[in-house]
């Protein structure tokens, strides 16, 4: 049912907000967080020495900022991969890796593949599933739920943010069980997001900003998207979106690697989507957005509120909430995917049935 909405993808775009509230409501309460369908003990999840995350798609995209979260909030060292590439290069077993598989329908064939892989090397599973129905539920040693509620358009909205808000809030465990963190730290951290509905809330009302970008952007036949470190993953994320619902092609870089070959694809028809939010590495999104802007490229940029510096220099721009840099991936989501979805509206395209996709990859 899309209610108000002219797409199914719009409406679970909009339903973000709430489903963070409720998300919030069941993980967290004062400073603890709960994961009551977790059948991992403490004592176990204490002793992780590594984690190996595999999924496809957005939901890999989501696993590669979770990843960061694993390293900086539960120290444990995390590594990435496309299932289809994992499950065929005879990936290595030791006692204490735990393998996490992301997957919003549970029934992916290559992230299915890639548990099943792990259980024959007596790895543990631990899968972060939305359809908690799914075979993935059925034969993982153990599960977490996304509660993002059920996602019917093809492309992934509430799912991702939903997948990264659980990987979030499971880092944050997990460095509890083992009092990484002082209580100050994380203090501010929950408050963020505890403050994330209603940011999101703010952006969406930019909508008209973004349909003005749509304009621009319908006519285009390539473009690219550039992030670091936390936001890298939202630049694959937001050129993913792009390419799959309004044809047009779209690559997400590092910006550190842009200079090494990317680079040269930029023109007066390449526009740039710059992802700089303020924190540690926005100064090196400045340099990336000069790098393009003196090839001619037109920039659209991602910032926080009031950034004027780059407001000058870009061509069009959507400012989210100040927040912590950690955090922004959370934020950055919600404009990346109104862009996709109005600039594909604008091409005439249908959003909820994308071309040549499947809601359910349960084929190789
Ligand atoms: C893109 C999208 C896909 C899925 C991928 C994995 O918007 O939806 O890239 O993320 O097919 O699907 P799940 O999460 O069901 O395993």
């Amino acid at each position: 049912d899309k209610g108000d909405f002219e797409y199914l993808m719009l409406k679970e775009i909009y339903e973000q907000p709430d489903v963070f509230e409720r998300i919030l409501k069941e993980r967290l309460d004062d400073t603890f967080i709960h994961f009551p369908e977790l059948k991992f003990g403490k004592e176990y999840l204490a002793r992780v020495g590594r984690i190996l995350i595999q999924a496809c798609g957005t939901s890999l995209n989501a696993g590669m900022i979770g990843r960061m979260y694993l390293e900086q909030f539960a120290h444990i060292s995390a590594e990435t991969d496309y299932s289809s590439e994992w499950r065929y290069r005879n990936p290595l077993a030791s006692g204490d890796s735990l393998v996490v598989g992301i997957s919003q329908s549970g029934e992916t064939a290559d992230t299915l593949a890639g548990l099943r892989e792990a259980k024959a090397k007596f790895m543990r599973v631990l899968s972060f599933l939305n359809n908690i129905n799914s075979t993935m539920a059925r034969e993982s040693d153990a599960m977490i739920s996304l509660m993002a509620g059920p996602e019917i358009g093809v492309a992934s909205t509430k799912a991702f943010t939903a997948q990264v808000l659980n990987l979030l809030f499971f880092s944050l465990y997990v460095g509890s069980i083992k009092w990484l963190m002082p209580a100050e730290e994380r203090r501010t951290v929950l408050d963020e997001i505890r403050a994330l509905p209603d940011k999101m809330r703010t952006i969406l009302k930019s909508h008209e900003r973004i349909k003005e970008i749509a304009e621009f952007l319908k006519d285009k036949n390539d473009t690219i998207f550039l992030g670091r470190t936390y936001n890298y993953p939202s630049a694959l994320e937001g050129a993913l979106k792009l390419k799959e619902i309004s044809y047009i092609h779209a690559s997400g870089y590092a910006g550190g690697e842009f200079k090494h070959g990317p680079l040269a694809l930029v023109s007066q028809n390449v526009p740039v989507v710059i992802i700089a939010p303020q924190g540690e590495i926005r100064t090196k999104m400045i340099s990336n957005l000069k790098e393009a802007q003196s090839r001619g490229g037109k920039i659209i940029s991602i910032i926080t509120e009031g950034d004027e510096e780059i407001k000058r220099e870009s061509d069009f721009y959507v400012e989210i909430p100040p927040c912590q840099e950690s955090i922004s991936p959370l934020l950055v989501a919600v404009p990346l995917q109104l862009l996709a979805y109005y600039t594909a509206i604008a091409r005439g395209c249908d959003v909820d049935r994308p071309r040549n996709l499947a809601k359910s990859v349960t084929v190789e």
